[in-house]
């Protein structure tokens, strides 16, 4: 017999094969990564870090990631891209054999929320990207979100269904109506149980508003109204009527020539329902309060910082344009991000800031190369921490930015995959800003701004962390010991 492998050491050699695949698919398990395809646009990797600060997970989609909001209680965390689409996830309660792990955010439901359109009246093409998502809060078992494209603002509702009515006396199971010659009897259908499903259904859509392009929406405190501002507009919509709005704000001037600001970002107070604040491309924010007026062009109170001469440079103007502004939850400051830093305000006082922090000063000597590959036009966002006691905000090369206000600390990081490896660190960044670099610096010319994070988002009552770099969505949360 030359036969290398007879039937039965065949059998043997297969199964000492197998029993080595399981063993390492088991020890795999307790190596840190997980990636789960859930047939959704998002793929699911899940990361441990070993610093001390900071685990998380990384989720991949299809498309660039255009916006990212929590849910009032931080469980729900929902997503919208560049193709229409919104994907919300779902805190998972903490894993038993994994205590330093908080559980994870797994794919709750994905929805096409908007399509592409075509404007036949000026020959232009509405795009599906979802410029921003609001959630109501939950008032019943479903959850409500407001999502908005350029034009179209849209109310969904998420609901979950775990049973079925089943026994219909005209149609079978599966819908078919059923031959009438042959129901000879009267049923009463049944609720049976089935697997939990997710569905999204629209049901509101408040369109034909804005002739400009949305750049916000806010739910209002009263919780019956909301705030939709474009760059020369800003209405007022009850979330019940689709068919009218209030137009609040009005900056268009007769003739467009005379046209010096437009509108950036606007938000309503988080306690008093009369209260909203709108920032504008001079760097200015104005709080109009709907009491006074109908129409809201004169504003209540008017927070601008004045110019320092010594550093007007042609860019004064684009880099104090404001690209966002959020009050804090107490609702007694706001905070507004403009090219080069974030600022707190306290709502009593205009004349200048109270807090000023540098995201990326070094990038003050590349603002004409900015301008160049158009990054100076970038809108980048900021966010307040649960207690409003820290601020976080992005940059470039997939940098974020985060601010403790009390000790006046400051931190760089990283969300990138390369960092993100199992058991890698997620280490401070430093970038040196001339003279000798140091070890472990990057260069501000090794500086990647094609790697941009614009959209981040803060758990409202713990410290994790959601921050979208182009098509990668990472979770953060601090290491729990
Ligand atoms: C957020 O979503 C969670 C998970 O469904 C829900 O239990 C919670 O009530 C929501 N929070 C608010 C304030 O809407
Ligand atoms: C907010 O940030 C502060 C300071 O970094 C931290 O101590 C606190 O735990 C954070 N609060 C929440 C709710 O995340």
């Amino acid at each position: 017999m030359h036969s290398v492998c007879t039937h039965e050491s065949c059998t043997r050699i297969v199964f000492f094969i197998l029993v080595l695949m399981l063993l390492f698919t088991r020890c795999c398990s307790f190596a840190d990564v997980y990636l789960f395809d859930y047939n959704s646009p998002y793929t699911l990797l899940t990361i441990k870090f070993q610093n001390p600060a900071l685990m998380g997970h990384v989720l991949l989609s299809a498309d660039i990631i255009s916006t990212v909001e929590f849910n009032h209680s931080g469980e729900l965390l929902a997503t919208g891209d560049k193709g229409g689409r919104v994907v919300i996830f779902q805190h998972e309660q903490e894993c038993k054999n994994r205590p330093n792990l908080r559980g994870e955010y797994n794919v709750y439901s994905t929805f096409q929320s908007h399509e592409p359109e075509f404007d036949y009246l000026k020959s232009l093409e509405i795009e599906e990207k979802i410029n921003k998502i609001r959630w109501l809060p939950q008032q019943n078992s479903a959850h409500f979100l407001l999502s908005t494209n350029d034009k179209t603002i849209k109310l969904w509702k998420i609901g979950e269904r775990d049973k079925r009515a089943e026994g219909y006396n005209l149609k079978d199971e599966d819908g078919r109506l059923r031959d009438p010659f042959r129901i000879t009897s009267l049923r009463v259908p049944v609720l049976m149980p089935m697997d939990l499903m997710v569905e999204a259904s629209p049901r509101r859509v408040f369109a034909n508003a804005h002739t400009y392009h949305i750049n916000s929406i806010s739910v209002n405190s009263d919780h019956q109204t909301y705030l939709s501002a474009d760059d020369l507009r800003i209405n007022l919509w009850h979330l019940e009527i689709t068919d009218r709005s209030f137009n609040i704000v009005d900056i268009k001037p007769a003739n467009m020539e005379e046209l010096t600001e437009v509108i950036t970002a606007a938000e309503c107070h988080p306690n008093q329902c009369n209260v909203f604040v709108y920032s504008s491309s001079k760097g200015t924010i104005r709080l109009c309060d709907m009491r006074t007026a109908a129409l809201c062009d004169s504003h209540t109170k008017f927070f601008e910082e004045p110019e320092d001469p010594s550093s007007r440079s042609f860019f004064s103007e684009i880099i104090s344009s404001i690209s966002d502004v959020k009050f804090s939850h107490s609702g007694r400051y706001m905070m507004t991000r403009d090219y080069l830093s974030v600022k707190v305000w306290d709502l009593n006082m205009e004349n200048r800031p109270v807090e000023t922090y540098q995201v990326h000063e070094y990038l003050r000597s590349k603002l004409c190369s900015l301008y160049e590959n158009d990054c100076i036009f970038d809108k980048f966002e900021c966010c307040w921490n649960g207690s409003d006691s820290a601020i976080m905000t992005g940059s470039y090369n997939n940098f974020f930015r985060m601010f403790d206000r009390n000790t006046r600390k400051d931190i760089t990081l990283e969300a990138s995959r390369e960092s993100s490896k199992p058991r890698a660190t997620l280490k401070p960044r430093k970038v040196s800003t001339g003279g000798k670099r140091k070890k472990d610096e990057i260069s501000v010319d090794s500086l990647d701004f094609n790697k941009k994070i614009l959209h981040t988002a803060w758990h409202p009552k713990e410290n994790v962390i959601a921050v979208a770099a182009t098509n990668n969505l990472y979770i953060f949360q601090d290491k729990i010991n």
